[in-house]
């Protein structure tokens, strides 16, 4: 499975990129805008500093939403850096453009998923990956994860290349779940992949461990 950080801050990507485990990046313009990134060219220029500091891949996001729009964007978020995914709303005009960017060799990230038919024609235009939101189906008390299992089912029947990039994580488990189920990515928030690490038995087991030690070579 892939991780990817899900935020624009730069310092928790290099801390993410350091640990060594990081495949990649995802961006949306909340994120953007929570780190006070605002105008055309700052936002293009972080996109630029997020690729210097990660291998992989990038997702950029179109404000567009006609058609046109989108493809005159997205072609420039592609044109950016050659690890930048154009990430795009799954609406009619947004199927549309996956359509043409896939067309084209132009990578995409087909966002804000919220049932498994959104993720199935997303697959259908060809876009590389889709991000279904699970905590924000939580937050209505509709289990996300739920979600992340369909689509799976869905992709495994047809053998869709798609991937499946399980987005709005909340927590540790979520990255569990997302494992045992088989999303391809799972993108979150840093203090999620480094509650991974946790448990007091690997605290208290060192700490033994290394009184131990001190005791023998005293
Ligand atoms: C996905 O790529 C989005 O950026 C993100 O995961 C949304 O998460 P949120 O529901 O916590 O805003």
């Amino acid at each position: 499975m892939k991780f990817f950080i899900d935020t624009a801050n730069l310092d928790q990507i290099k801390e993410a990129q350091d640990l060594g485990i990081l495949d990649g990046v995802t961006t949306n313009p909340s994120l953007m805008a929570k780190e006070g990134i605002s105008g055309y060219d700052n936002i293009m220029k972080h996109y630029k500093f997020i690729c210097d500091i990660v291998d992989g891949d990038v997702s950029a996001e179109v404000i567009a939403t006609d058609l046109e729009g989108m493809i005159k964007e997205g072609e420039f978020l592609a044109s950016l850096h050659p690890q930048i995914v154009v990430k795009v709303p799954v609406t009619k005009e947004g199927i549309k453009a996956i359509k043409y960017f896939s067309s084209k060799g132009i990578r995409t990230n087909c966002t804000l998923i919220f049932s498994a038919g959104q993720a199935l024609l997303a697959a259908k235009a060809g876009a590389t990956y889709v991000s279904p939101f699970i905590g924000r189906l939580d937050d209505i008390s509709t289990n996300g994860v739920h979600l992340i299992a369909e689509i799976r089912m869905i992709y495994d029947n047809y053998g869709y290349e798609t991937q499946i990039l399980a987005a709005s994580v909340r927590h540790t488990m979520h990255i569990l779940q997302c494992a045992q189920i088989g999303a391809d990515v799972v993108t979150s928030p840093l203090s999620a992949i480094m509650g991974l690490l946790k448990h007091p038995l690997t605290d208290s087991g060192l700490a033994q461990f290394l009184a131990d030690h001190a005791k023998g070579n005293k």
